[in-house]
């Protein structure tokens, strides 16, 4: 539904993205990821016709976004960044609009509204105008105006952004349920929203693509896949420290005390080897553990290790 191709946006000498490729099909939900100023909007702006590209090339649904604009769009419904609306318009108003310039009319028109306002619960501000709207009752609006022509593409930039944490949960639901049927891409600053909404995520840094794959794939690459961290009662933070580092995969052991308890944990020679549980299972024979539990990976961990600060602006 979404190609693209070695898509590259260069501002003056600024490269804000930078041979970006990637595709994403009907069913896919794909997580845009990144550091303040990666080129996050950027590339979605191009995705969406918005801006063009200085090199490189978007297809949407078989047409090229620059060649054959007005099919590519009728296919895509964008949620812009800061949720730009038309402020002098009341909610209905706006929706009633951008209604007609998807070409709506008549009964199609009104079932669209009514369908836009449900979904993102907009019926307490109808008739308010959007200039004396909240922030996060704004963004639901311009997210109504997105999804009012039922498009089989959605372009969301940072949809969570400014929603309390019920809306914020009520989004991603709604997100993860269109998914199923069409082709989203989503930017977001909030890495739970990786798990509970994609199905993929891509990290960019600095225009490029740095890691591209599933939540599980990506969390796996973390040095915490595959950690163990053990609560125990009674051993000593030198016996610990001093057993678990002899073993064959153990990489480094952290210890902390908390209370009457000690958290340790022991990192893997390679992240996520399921050999480590095993080897600490049987060191550890004798000691009274409280919990032990296997680390799956931390999504901010890989985030922090594979990008970097921005410095450019
Ligand atoms: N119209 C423009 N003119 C000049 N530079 C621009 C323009 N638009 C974006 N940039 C620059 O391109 C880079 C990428 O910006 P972009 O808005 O795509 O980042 P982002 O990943 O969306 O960041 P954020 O997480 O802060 O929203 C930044 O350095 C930004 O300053
Ligand atoms: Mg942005």
């Amino acid at each position: 539904m979404i190609k693209v191709h070695d898509l590259t946006k260069h501002f003056g000498a600024k490269r804000a993205v930078d041979g970006i490729s990637f595709a994403v099909e009907r069913g896919e939900v794909l997580g845009f990821l990144g550091p303040n100023g990666a080129g996050k909007s950027t590339t979605m702006r191009m995705i969406t016709g918005f801006i063009a590209p200085t090199s490189g090339s978007v297809t949407i649904g078989g047409f090229d976004m620059l060649e054959n604009p007005i099919p590519a769009k009728k296919l895509v419904g964008y949620l812009p960044e800061n949720a730009p609306a038309y402020t002098d318009m009341t909610v209905h108003g706006f929706l009633n609009f951008a209604a007609e310039i998807r070409g709506l009319r008549g009964d199609a028109k009104a079932r669209a509204v009514h369908r836009a306002v449900e979904m993102c619960f907009l019926d307490s501000v109808l008739h308010q105008s959007v200039d004396t709207l909240s922030k996060g009752y704004r963004h639901r609006t311009c997210f109504a105006q997105s999804i009012i022509h039922d498009p089989d593409i959605l372009v969301l930039d940072e949809p969570t952004d400014g929603l309390d944490p019920n809306q914020k949960h009520e989004v991603r639901q709604l997100i993860r349920k269109m998914g199923e049927k069409k082709a989203i891409i989503f930017s977001t600053h909030i890495l739970e929203e990786v798990d509970a909404a994609c199905s993929r995520a891509i990290i960019i840094d600095r225009g490029k693509i740095v890691a591209n794959g599933t939540p599980s794939e990506l969390r796996r690459k973390s040095e915490w896949a595959g950690a163990v961290t053990l609560r125990l009662n009674g051993v000593a933070p030198d016996t610990a420290r001093e057993k678990l580092n002899r073993l064959r995969s153990t990489k480094k052991v952290t210890t902390e005390s908390n209370g009457a308890h000690l958290i340790v944990t022991v990192f893997p020679r390679t992240a996520g080897d399921g050999d480590l549980t095993r080897e600490v299972i049987a060191a550890t024979n004798g000691w009274q553990i409280e919990e032990l539990r296997t680390e799956d990976g931390r999504l901010d961990d890989v985030f922090r290790s594979i990008t970097m600060p921005d410095t450019r602006n």
